[in-house]
């Protein structure tokens, strides 16, 4: 949550740093600010609301400099307002500072400072950093001011800082939020994402927990907190920047939901051979799964849209792998007692790599002695550098907020985990297993053709805009699928009070609630559970409400229990998640666009959520 970015290299500087931030906006959106070294001393604008009132005020009264730091905050401590946006200064306004994370022991630090006569100016965590900076400058050359600083905080920060003493020069840090580097042509860059600097670089460095950076046009000096020096190479990302526009659509989340044939075929990409009924994985992961004992049990954490692609992981590993498995919300695991050994796997999706509560219960799983395997689509990012293996998506980024592709990027390699695990324990006949691989080789092109019910999906959109309750409805694989489209129009659409449950749940309480008109979204594909969901439909129907149906191609005679219907390819039970997972996100997007609503960047999220 927050973005940061630290620039220094050509004019123009605050350009170039709004282009940043605009790329992270993402990450936080109640407050912007960017601090510029002019050559004489450092100049602070800030303005509550998105980056286009920062950008405004730049338009009418412009600042330049040769270096500057910028900040999209989404506010832990202190409300939205001008006094609390980034950047914060020192008491002289001599250095300015961005901080994405959060200070625990800030009360207690600012107790200190103030006693020694240190005036601040806002009510957040943050301005601490600053006046600890500059109480340690005043016996310490900058950079050791700096790592002396962070030395006494205690939670996570991902920092950047300039500095008049020392204005050529970006310090950064990170611990818990993270943080790269950005290498261009004499210019250099610290951003908490790699889409923002994809504009001009694709050259990265990326920081490990603990590690400060010290930047200038003409190197990059890495240490430990303690300033031991180290090495590391720039890696290249494979990215380019039309990954992080949105190309003529008028909202990422719609251009991401059109990308999830290529981001599948491309998590597919290279792992799959049909025809020889044979799925590859990197060696590190080939040499985890070759440890699993026999007794392997697996607990799957994730939050929010990624859990939903735990639980129907959840589903399809007992089913095909026959490994008992938990499936928990990352929030509820760190705080239970979790049985834990080394016969258990924890295996955490996550989107970002960056999620406080996931890093925390892979942590956990690790202090107790379990394995750890990662499904995450950033590279670089935590979760994978603490993991013992990790199975990439390769969605590429997902700028919108609600997330999308990663999902179903998420699941595919949930399918090619689930059918080698089958395979390497024999409990899947060959001439199933290519079956089975072929139709998830298919994949894409069958999320082309749910992909194709658009239409259809905005004239229901157009029929339903005004209700303002939802319920979403299935069973099985597609008790999953009903959560996460709820989640997807609550999300999007705050005006919508949307709920998922499973179907067979309903009389045991919430059927009371429907009323005449009230539209319940049945998942109703062809399955082993096919005619208890009618049966479902049936009850919600006697009760007036309306059913709109998300149904097999070729059922016809479901139409005459359908208020309204979207059909998507006929396929394995396991597989219809994925291809329910479009008509969902359309279904959701239209409805929050005849609403208004601003469907990037809903109100009080923010798409990487590293606090707790
Ligand atoms: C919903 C959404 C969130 C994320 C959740 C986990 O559309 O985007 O619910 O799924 O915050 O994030 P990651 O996957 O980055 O750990």
């Amino acid at each position: 949550m927050c973005g940061i970015v630290g620039y220094v290299g050509k004019p123009p500087v605050v350009g170039t740093v709004l282009d940043a931030l605009s790329r992270l906006e993402y990450r936080g959106y109640d407050s912007a600010g960017i601090a510029v070294f002019n050559g004489r001393g450092i100049e602070v604008r800030k303005r509550v609301g998105k980056l286009k009132e920062l950008i405004a005020s730049l338009n009418t009264q412009p600042l330049e400099g040769q270096a500057a730091v910028g900040h999209t905050r989404w506010a832990t401590h202190g409300e939205p307002s001008e006094r609390n946006a980034h950047p914060h200064l020192d008491c002289r306004g001599e250095l300015a500072l961005v901080h994405n994370g959060i200070v625990e022991n800030y009360a207690e630090l600012k107790a200190r400072l103030l006693g020694q006569g240190h005036r601040f100016r806002s009510q957040t965590d943050t301005e601490v950093i600053a006046h600890l900076v500059e109480e340690h400058a005043k016996r310490l050359p900058l950079a050791e001011a700096f790592r002396s600083a962070l030395k006494e905080l205690r939670g996570s920060y991902a920092l950047c800082l300039i500095a008049k003493r020392d204005p050529t020069h970006l310090h950064g840090a990170r611990a818990g939020s993270p943080l790269i580097v950005g290498l261009g042509r004499g210019e250099a860059f610290l951003a908490s994402d790699v889409p923002a600097v994809l504009a001009r670089t694709r050259r990265v460095i990326y920081l490990n927990e603990q590690e400060v950076v010290e930047l200038s046009t003409s190197g990059v000096k890495l240490t430990t907190l303690n300033g031991t020096p180290v090495a590391r190479k720039p890696s290249t990302v494979s990215w380019d920047l039309s990954a992080a526009q949105k190309e003529g659509y008028d909202h990422f989340m719609l251009k991401e939901i059109f990308e999830q044939p290529s981001a599948v075929e491309r998590t597919l990409y290279n792992r799959l051979d049909a025809a020889k009924g044979q799925i590859a994985f990197d060696h590190r992961t080939r040499a985890f799964l070759s440890r699993l004992s026999s007794r392997e049990k697996f607990v799957i954490i994730a939050c929010g849209t990624a859990y939903h692609a735990g639980l129907v992981g959840g589903y399809m590993l007992e089913e095909l792998a026959k490994i008992p498995v938990d499936v928990d919300l990352a929030s509820e695991f760190r705080y239970r007692a979790p049985m834990l050994d080394r016969d258990t796997t924890v295996i955490a999706i996550t989107q970002s790599g960056e999620t406080a509560d996931t890093l925390a219960g892979v942590r956990l799983a690790k202090e107790q002695g379990a394995k750890v395997l990662a499904i995450c689509n950033v590279m670089g990012s935590s979760i994978p550098r603490e993991a013992d293996a990790v199975l990439y998506t390769h969605a590429g980024p997902e700028i919108a907020v609600a997330s999308t592709k990663a999902y179903t990027s998420q699941l595919t390699v949930l399918y090619l985990l689930t059918l080698s695990l089958a395979k390497r324990r024999g409990l899947v006949k060959p001439a199933r297993l290519r079956e089975l691989l072929t139709t998830l080789g298919r994949l894409p092109r069958l999320i082309e053709r749910s992909l194709a019910a658009e239409p259809a999906i905005k004239r229901i959109a157009r029929r339903y805009a005004r209700a303002r309750n939802f319920y979403y409805l299935g069973r099985r694989y597609n008790f999953p699928s009903a959560l996460e489209g709820a989640l997807k129009l609550k999300e999007i659409c705050p005006r919508i009070h949307a709920e998922g449950y499973a179907a067979g749940e309903m009389k045991h309480g919430p059927i009371s609630l429907i009323r005449n008109g009230w539209p319940v979204v049945f998942l109703a594909t062809d399955s082993t559970v096919y005619e208890k969901v009618v049966s479902n439909i049936e009850e919600v129907r006697a009760r007036k409400g309306e059913c709109l149906l998300i149904a097999s191609e070729g059922n016809r005679a479901i139409r005459r229990h359908a208020d309204a219907l979207i059909t998507v390819p006929k396929t394995e039970e396991l597989f219809s998640p994925i291809l329910i997972a479009a008509p969902l996100q359309l279904l959701a997007y239209h409805i929050a666009r005849l609403n208004g609503c601003d469907i990037d960047q809903p109100p009080n999220l923010a798409k990487s959520v590293t606090v707790e």
